[in-house]
């Protein structure tokens, strides 16, 4: 296979791998599509790339311009990469909740990172986030904010790539797809294209319990990804037959149990998702045999200081203290979570 000719080539095409211990165990056959393989280590890849590469296309930026977003997380961290790669410049808005690790990859991808750290009137971050962003594009003419939870190319580019590609590994013998809903991108994205050609497709959103997407009041969550603290335009309600909600201790249990069984290290939403699965297909027996696809959109290291760090469990939940095998882990967290902490402190 010939070198490709830089790694934002190599976003999305991303592998689809079967889950044999929760297919047996359900009796239905579950497949993961890895979008923790992309370059970024997130499914959020594909939206930066496809957003940026669109602006410039049209001119509406060009090598040199100013990009804004606000993001915490895996989206700041794509967009970070594509605009090293493209010349652009990144400013990113971020809360006290961001991780170390996005924080490191942040700035040494190059972004320019603007913490906020005044609450807003719902006790969260939403809006002060917001306010600094508008007060970013008013410092600068032509300044560009990607704006995710609202623009429709986010959405675009799942329907023009991760949805046609799930459409082709599966050959179409797909029942239900379950992916887990913040921006709404992957979903709306994924569900239009797919039931443009299954329309007897049934798609299942999966969010936090605490989230606010789905009509529910916000109340505060702790493992970052999945949810939102509003309602974003780019969730399309129309495309989604099933909503489930799931508390953070099953996201946690469901992550380690990946680990352990599949040898999937993935990150908090994989958990969550595969929850609302496990939740969907024991409460209704009659589904034996369906073709399931769920997506997989991060990686697991980022969770290092959360899901993975067995001592913020039994802080957090205690009572998930030494249940479903996370006590199993103890001894590499323990090394891992203090260590990889001051190493980001002296080298950030
Ligand atoms: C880890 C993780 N899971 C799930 C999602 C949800 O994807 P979307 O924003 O396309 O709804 C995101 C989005 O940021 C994410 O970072």
């Amino acid at each position: 296979m010939e070198a490709r000719p830089n790694l934002v080539d190599l976003v999305g095409e991303t592998p689809l791998v079967r889950l044999p211990a929760a297919s047996r165990r359900l009796g239905v056959s579950v497949s993961a599509k890895l979008e923790l393989c992309n370059p970024t280590g997130s499914i959020k890849d594909r939206p930066a790339r496809y957003i940026v590469e669109q602006a410039l296309a049209l001119g509406m930026i060009e090598p040199g311009s100013l990009l804004v977003e606000s993001s915490s997380g895996n989206f700041g961290v794509a967009l970070a990469n594509m605009c090293r790669h493209h010349g652009l410049r990144f400013a990113c808005v971020v809360d006290p909740n961001v991780t170390p690790m996005h924080h490191y990859m942040m700035c040494r991808l190059g972004a320019e990172l603007h913490m906020v750290d005044t609450r807003d009137e719902s006790g969260g971050y939403l809006n002060t986030r917001l306010e600094r962003v508008h007060e970013l594009l008013d410092e600068e003419v032509g300044a560009f904010w990607t704006n995710q939870y609202a623009n429709e190319w986010n959405t675009a580019a799942h329907y023009h790539g991760t949805g046609p590609e799930i459409l082709r590994q599966t050959e179409g013998r797909i029942h239900h797809l379950f992916a887990a809903v913040s921006s709404g991108g992957t979903i709306s994205g994924c569900a239009r294209y797919l039931k443009e050609k299954i329309p007897d497709l049934t798609v299942v959103a999966v969010d936090a319990e605490g989230s606010a997407i789905f009509g529910r009041p916000p109340r505060s969550r702790f493992i970052p990804g999945v949810g939102s603290s509003m309602v974003p335009k780019n969730v399309d309600r129309s495309l989604i037959d099933v909503v489930i909600h799931v508390p953070e201790e099953d996201t946690i249990l469901e992550c380690h149990r990946l680990l352990r069984e599949e040898g999937i290290f993935a990150g908090g939403s994989s958990g969550t998702v595969m929850a609302a699965i496990r939740r969907y297909f024991e409460a209704d027996g009659s589904q034996q045999g369906a073709r399931v696809v769920a997506i997989f959109p991060d990686r697991g290291e980022r969770y290092f200081q959360t899901v993975y760090d067995p001592v913020w469990v039994a802080k957090t939940y205690p009572a998930l203290r030494g249940s479903g095998g996370i006590h199993d882990v103890r001894g590499a967290a323990a090394f891992v979570a203090p260590s990889l902490g001051a190493f980001l402190r002296e080298g950030a």
